[in-house]
């Protein structure tokens, strides 16, 4: 059960420093933990935001060996990447740090050796795959081989990325070292384990029983995990980049990441708050909240909850593990390795000044109870209609009406009608309904309430026609834009944590200088006869030349990948030479080439082939413009049975080739031969 709490220590899963983030991050995890903390600080809470990147594990290493750089130098440049790239989002973090930072290196430290020390490891030994030439043991990922279940030769000790299987890296067939390309061996090493099974009826009693109100994606993930049965996990890892395992003989091993990561949220909180940290994590009045994605529900709610409850010392467990489904893009998962994403860095560089509205796009399509779609359609649709058109658009007939009639000076509200009455009631409902789903991490459904508002300012003014009273009723034209101004002064409350930007913007447009959450629903936050700001516009529409542009890196990007992962066809079975030598395969030269009418691929050709002309019909159309095909060479095969296509009689069949994007080429001779030349 969520429980009453004084301070709440928000942490949000620390990226991984090998890549910039993307979309699918954002959605999943710091958007909605900095809608989370921008409402508890609105509601002026006791709240802490920890994030931090995550800079150790296997793939870092593995990047800085391909780059020939070291791996410290790989997560110095995009920790930086993602800290001014979040920052500037908005990500409102009290502290973003790392955990190669100094102080990162002593509390995990310091952690496992207290666990160590109080007996709680299991040291086991097991075989492990090995690269003699590097003398290094190798991790999963560093090995290569023949995936056993597709024969892909492309596939990594644990998992083929041809046909997506998880795969151990001892079922590779020909295994070898991604450092060396000699192949592997097996050999014995050591390593920690914690228990879980040692911890598994606890964590059924506090999750099973205790936190029934969470996700059901996170408690069903925990309840499969925990009907398995918990078993023991190496904690240590044979590398050599990492938080050193500080234990003697340990020598070349390090923590393994996953164990010092999450240790992470606590050497974070130390640095914020040296004198006050441990308030957020031991009080029981204080409150943990882990926003993370879904591939990291076991680490938070099994693993990392067992390493506490190990450790003891009062440290609390979290309240709640709000987890989110994936994000894909334009339909095909989002993947930093084939560049198939939406990298923030670049969206802010490509929609400068624009956060806003990836911030609410994001929201708006959260993929909070199913894995969702990202597509440039409907961002752009979203922010057509929805932002620019709803709020923006009320926004602005309710600042300039005022500019109009009142020179920009907020008008009294006079005596209020029934209209007016049931408009304050219905935006009291929706605030209501947008604060119940930010309680229970319900942004999408918040973001709507919030966009409700906006809605019924809208049909407000258009019920009420100012423009038509001015012409008779002044002082209920003061009214109508009173309440409407004090509508504008809420939306720049309710829409405070989904759009701070515009939030800001729209507070200094009506000279209101600080809000809180409480004052919600009230209509009399704008005080009569305070000066409003020249209007501006919150939102402008995006063009579809902009949208084209990102379609278009992307439909490049899949081509490349295309390419990238251009698998040539095995082999086909041997077929003797006589067999072969009975094909009669020919060059001949175009005399004629044209479009066949209503056939969207077909060339009509007329080759010269050296007796006669013959015809021949040919799916190439979307590959070559036929008026560049006459006096060209193409080699055919003579010697197949005619066949009619489209009504015109095909005597043979024009060779190209297939390239890895699907487009064709045709083959040609490499100088010039007389038509009817035989291929041999
Ligand atoms: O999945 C990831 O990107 C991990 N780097 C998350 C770590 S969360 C926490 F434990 F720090
Ligand atoms: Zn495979």
């Amino acid at each position: 059960m969520s429980k009453n709490y004084k301070r709440t220590l928000v942490t949000t899963a620390l990226p991984y420093a090998n890549g910039p983030v993307h979309i699918g991050h954002l959605a999943g995890v710091y958007i909605p933990a900095d809608e989370y903390v921008r409402y508890l600080r609105l509601k002026g809470e006791d709240v802490v935001m920890i994030g931090g990147s995550d800079e150790h594990g296997v793939p870092i290493t593995i990047k800085a060996r391909e780059e020939g750089v070291t791996p410290q130098d790989i997560v110095d440049r995009y920790h930086k990447i993602i800290k001014d790239s979040m920052e500037e989002l908005g990500i409102s973090f009290d502290v973003y740090s790392r955990t190669t930072s100094e102080i990162h290196s002593r509390t995990a430290s310091e952690f496992f050796r207290r666990l160590y020390d109080k007996g709680v490891f299991e040291l086991h030994t097991s075989e492990q795959l090995y690269d003699e030439q590097a003398g290094e043991f190798l991790a999963d990922r560093y090995v290569m081989g023949t995936c056993p279940r597709c024969g892909s030769d492309r596939a990594y000790g644990d998992q083929c990325e041809a046909c997506g299987s998880s795969l151990n890296a001892t079922d590779l067939i020909n295994p070898h070292s991604r450092l060396t390309s000699a192949p592997v061996s097996l050999r014995s090493t050591s390593h920690w384990y914690l228990p879980l099974n040692n911890y598994e009826e606890a964590l059924r009693k506090w999750i099973l029983e205790g936190h029934k109100e969470w996700r059901p994606n996170v408690y069903g993930q925990c309840k499969s995990w925990l009907d398995l049965s918990l078993q023991p996990r190496a904690v240590s890892r044979d590398l050599n980049w990492g938080v050193p395992v500080p234990v003697e003989g340990a020598e070349g091993k390090v923590l393994y990441v996953w164990f010092d990561a999450p240790i992470g949220y606590i050497s974070n909180t130390k640095e914020i708050l040296p004198d006050t940290w441990e308030k957020y994590w031991k009080d029981p009045e204080s409150r943990i909240i882990n926003f993370i994605g879904k591939d990291n529900i076991v680490f938070h709610c099994i693993v990392f909850p067992a390493m506490l409850m190990a450790y003891g010392d009062g440290f609390q467990l979290p309240d709640n593990v709000p987890s989110n489904e994936f994000l894909n893009l334009e339909g095909d998962k989002i993947s930093t390795s084939r560049n198939w994403a939406v990298w923030l860095h670049e969206y802010l560089r490509d929609f400068p000044g624009k956060q806003d509205v990836l911030r609410y796009v994001l929201t708006a399509n959260a993929p909070e109870t199913r894995d969702n779609d990202f597509t440039w359609a409907e961002f752009q649709a979203r922010n057509n209609n929805e932002l620019v058109a709803i709020l923006g658009n009320f926004v602005n007939r309710a600042m300039v009406l005022t500019h109009k009639y009142f020179g920009g000076k907020v008008p009294a509200q006079g005596e209020l009608l029934d209209i007016d009455r049931a408009l304050i009631a219905d935006v009291q409902a929706a605030a209501k309904a947008e604060s119940e789903n930010l309680d229970l991490f319900h942004f999408r459904e918040g973001v709507r309430c919030a966009m409700d508002i906006a809605r019924l300012g809208n049909k407000y003014l258009q019920e009420t026609e100012p423009w038509k009273l001015a012409k008779t009723d002044m002082g209920r034209v003061a009214t109508v834009l009173n309440v409407s101004l004090q509508l504008c002064a809420n939306l720049s409350i309710a829409f405070e944590p989904f759009l701070p930007f515009s939030s800001a913007k729209l507070r200094t447009m009506l000279g209101l200088d600080k809000v809180e959450w409480q004052m919600l629903g009230r209509f009399d936050i704008v005080k009569a006869d305070s000066e409003l700001a020249q209007p501006e516009l919150l939102f402008e529409k995006i063009s579809d030349e902009a949208i084209e542009a990102q379609q278009q890196r992307l439909a490049r990007i899949k081509e490349e990948n295309k390419i990238k992962n251009f698998h040539a066809e095995p082999q086909a079975p041997d077929v003797d030479f006589d067999t072969f030598a009975k094909s009669d395969l020919r060059v001949g030269t175009v005399i004629e080439c044209e479009r066949v009418p209503k056939a969207d691929k077909l060339l009509r050709f007329l080759i010269d082939d050296g007796l006669e002309r013959r015809t021949i019909v040919s799916g190439i159309a979307k590959h070559y413009d036929p008026a560049t095909l006459v006096g060209k060479q193409v080699c055919f095969i003579a010697n197949l049975p005619p066949r009619k296509l489209r009504g015109i009689l095909s005597q043979g069949m024009i060779l190209s080739a297939e390239n890895a994007d699907g487009s064709l080429a045709l083959i040609t001779p490499m100088a010039p031969v007389v038509p009817g030349a035989q291929i041999k």
